[in-house]
């Protein structure tokens, strides 16, 4: 398909599902303001419409909690079908909730990172400026209300806050988690989309059940790190989280405020970030769950995160694409499975093709991988895995994940962060020579 056309079906998709306010995430499935998708988005929206790119990030916070969290989903009081909706959550039991409805958990925090790389390219100084203090707001929420042992590595206390909802690395935990009584519930996921591409039931119903927990406990963030049944520290969440704090560092020193706090967060989680997640022997990055006290041994497309992060060093790189993403019996395209990159190994037994986070290739996976990959110089193996990106796309439409055997799409059409990165991956290939 022709780059200009591609170009100019990805624009159209971002505008359908621009309610005005805010973009939806898929036009039935996802009908209000997810956290990481609107800071996509607005990055897609920058390469057209820059105004509309600082609106959709306004919106996004007008949703922020009194403490600082910036929730998963912002309803904007739009009726919709969509389930848990505000009168499941009942954030309004907390003194912290804000005055527009929205979850009461928090998604992976790119936003930092994404107002950063937007600033870079066309300089919004005022903008900046106002959504700094924001920004610093919610990082210094995770850094300490989501501080479980003092590493200033954040902790997760559903799959949600992951971004990766039913990745195989929650199914141990799961197991542990017994649901006395889940409250009466209808999904509503697989209204749109088949069953088979969807969460199964066993693991919808811890997810209604941790909510059902959080409400009780009135969000309360100390009570939450107590009680959570699920408590979990991400390598996915903590390298996005990680390269957002050096990222929001930068803003910083531009807008002429200390870095003190920042630079603590940076320098911790640096040393605790390897030391909590790496695992010599493998080669791999593992989560960590801290009901148990152990890593959690799946191996998933977060374990290349770090690269996006930076952190890991040129031989823990080395490791991690040679042994593993080069390795076709794990990521690397071979034989049946055509496409670039699994969002689970295929040599993982609970290896899924076409459901959700157990298999597909996803395209912000992809975008993190291939920027992860640019950032350690392996320019020959991103342009690859960009250009197939890019096939899949041509190939099957903006859908929301893609079965990596014949690259047809799953889940919601007409999805808008495969959009936006289209838009990113074709106008801007790489951010390595923007820093
Ligand atoms: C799913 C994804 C999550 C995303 C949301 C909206 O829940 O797992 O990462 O933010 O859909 O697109």
């Amino acid at each position: 398909m022709e780059i200009t056309s591609l170009i100019d079906r990805a624009i159209s998709v971002l505008r359908n599902n621009d309610t005005g306010v805010f973009t939806k995430p898929g036009p039935h499935q996802y009908p209000h303001q997810w956290n990481w998708d609107s800071a996509l988005i607005a990055l897609g929206l920058s390469h057209f419409d820059l105004p509309r790119a600082k609106s959709e990030i306004r919106a996004l916070l007008s949703g922020q909690w009194g403490d600082g969290m910036l929730p998963s989903v912002v309803y904007h009081s739009i009726p919709s079908d969509y389930f848990p909706n505000p009168e499941f959550w009942q954030i309004k039991n907390s003194p912290s909730a804000p005055s527009v409805p929205t979850t009461g958990i928090t998604q992976p925090p790119l936003l930092a990172t994404i107002v950063r790389i937007i600033h870079s390219r066309q300089p919004t100084p005022d903008f900046v400026q106002e959504v700094y203090p924001a920004l610093l707001r919610w990082h210094r929420w995770l850094h300490t209300d989501r501080d479980a042992d003092d590493t200033d590595l954040a902790c997760i206390i559903h799959p949600w806050e992951s971004g990766t909802d039913d990745s195989p690395r929650w199914l141990h935990l799961f197991e542990a988690i017994r649901p006395e009584a889940v409250p009466e519930f209808q999904r509503g996921d697989t209204r749109y989309v088949v069953a088979i591409e969807r969460p199964n039931r066993t693991e919808y119903e811890r997810f209604i059940y941790l909510i059902d927990v959080f409400r009780k406990l009135n969000y309360t963030p100390a009570d939450l790190l107590a009680h959570s049944p699920f408590l979990a520290q991400d390598v996915l969440f903590n390298a996005i989280l990680f390269r957002a704090d050096e990222d929001l560092r930068t803003l910083a020193i531009e807008l002429g405020q200390p870095t003190d706090e920042i630079d603590g967060w940076i320098k911790s989680m640096r040393k605790n970030f390897n030391d909590r997640f790496w695992d010599e022997e493998t080669g791999l990055y593992y989560d960590f769950d801290l009901r148990s006290g152990s890593p959690i041994h799946v191996n998933t497309i977060s374990t290349f995160l770090p690269l996006f992060g930076g952190l890991p060093s040129k031989d823990q790189a080395r490791r991690l694409v040679e042994d593993h993403l080069l390795n076709p019996a794990e990521y690397a395209p071979a034989a049946e499975v055509r496409h670039w990159v699994t969002s689970t190994a295929k040599t993982e037994p609970t290896w899924e093709p076409r459901r959700y986070w157990r298999g597909p290739a996803w395209v912000i996976t992809n975008w993190f991988v291939i920027e992860g990959l640019q950032r350690y110089d392996y320019h020959d193996l991103a342009e690859p895995i960009r250009q197939d990106t890019l096939d899949l796309v041509a190939l099957s439409g903006f859908r929301e994940y893609y079965d990596s055997r014949d690259g047809s799409g799953c889940g919601s059409t007409d999805f808008s962060w495969s959009a936006a990165l289209t838009l990113e991956l074709l106008k801007s290939p790489s951010l390595v020579h923007e820093k």
